[in-house]
């Protein structure tokens, strides 16, 4: 005799598959949520540059969609009224000239329709800026980015600052190969995707991308091509100011570092010019003892040196560090100063054997660093 399941293992079955299936459906929902007042989505575009390909999106998805009802409806129509019925017999025949023509050339048609607007839209993302565009040098590290503003005299990390409602240039440039950060020459890509598209980095060369925000905003980004153990964790953020308060922000980024400190920031500023053992490093033939002071400048401007690590001159004025990906307090640099690698693993920052003493002073001073 057979065996047949019981029903209620059937039932069982059906219902554990439905659920598996409702829980991933929330699962995969959940990559849905951003950060609620930025999100990382280049279909909210808040700029002309980015608006351009999500325009050329909506074209085409609308497209695919009439194309994907057409052709699936006539599936279903063909397996419904054609279906097995008792009786019936298939009708035999081979090729169907006007059937074939009809479906190259429909294709092709709307693949030459689309590429219009493609190939337009392509030219005018490459196309040459205007002379007169404001323009940001961006020197992809592992794993963070320099900005050098040549107009305006200014270098800072992590946190782009644009004019809102104008177009800048970004002359992208991957980081030459330094002897001190043991740096290799990797390819980053740099995207803020409610900004623009995105734009890999390749060493050695210069690329070019454009990119404008409406109206004053936060607007977070990611490295996108995959450039070490802590790509994950090369994020980049960019606000864009009112001309007013743009001018506001490079007046203070050209400000002198403060001085005349005291109490635990003074300590703190002494010790950034000590050197310490190296506790570990991610660099093979590193020094074994280094500064601070002798990978971060705390002296404002483009002639600033050394550039092997971002320029630390109004540190505290920034909303994050390490790639923009901690939040900037207390907490979290001390956390870092403690264990680079252990919350940022690969970073070419090395552990310094610090006392927590230390580590507070220099806290201190880097918080006053505004
Ligand atoms: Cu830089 Cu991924």
């Amino acid at each position: 005799m057979a065996k047949t399941k019981p029903a209620y293992s059937r039932t069982f079955t059906g219902r554990a598959v439905g659920g598996a299936l409702t829980f991933l459906l929330l699962l995969s929902a959940t990559a849905c949520a951003g950060s609620e007042d930025a999100p990382q989505t280049s279909l909210d575009p808040a700029g002309e540059f980015a608006r351009a390909p999500d325009v050329l999106w909506n074209i085409t998805l609308a497209i695919a969609v009439v194309v994907f009802v057409l052709v699936e409806g006539a599936l279903v129509f063909a397996l419904i009224r054609f279906r097995h019925k008792e009786g019936r017999k298939a009708a035999q025949f081979h090729g169907n000239t006007k059937v074939e023509v009809v479906l190259t050339v429909v294709p092709a048609l709307i693949l030459a329709g689309l590429a219009i607007p493609t190939v337009g839209t392509i030219f005018d993302l490459q196309g040459d800026p205007p002379e007169d565009v404001m323009r940001v040098e961006v020197i992809a590290h592992q794993f963070w980015w320099e900005f050098n503003y040549s107009e305006q005299g200014v270098t800072t990390a992590n946190e782009l600052h644009i004019p809102a409602g104008q177009e800048v240039v970004l002359e992208l440039q991957g980081a030459a190969s330094d002897a001190v950060a043991g740096t290799a020459e990797v390819v980053h890509s740099f995207w803020i995707p409610r900004l623009s598209g995105a734009q890999d980095i390749v060493p050695g060369h210069t690329s070019f991308l454009r990119i404008s925000a409406d109206e004053p905003g936060r607007f977070v980004g990611q490295c996108k091509e995959f450039c070490g153990l802590s790509h994950a964790n090369m994020r980049v953020v960019a606000f864009s100011h009112t001309q007013e308060d743009f001018d506001a922000w490079v007046e203070e980024q050209n400000a002198p570092a403060v001085e005349n400190l005291s109490g635990d920031a003074a300590a703190g500023q002494e010790l950034f010019n000590e050197t310490f053992d190296v506790r570990s490093t991610v660099v093979e033939e590193g020094a074994d003892a280094y500064q601070c002071a002798s990978c971060h400048a705390v002296q404002p401007g483009l002639d600033a040196q050394p550039r092997t690590g971002p320029n630390l001159t109004h540190f505290a004025s920034r909303s994050t560090f390490a790639g923009a990906t901690f939040e900037n307090n207390a907490d979290n640099v001390a956390a870092w100063l403690r264990d680079p690698h252990g919350v940022r693993p690969g970073s070419k920052m090395p552990a310094l054997d610090l006392s927590e003493d230390q580590i507070s002073d220099l806290v201190a001073y880097l918080q006053s660093l505004e």
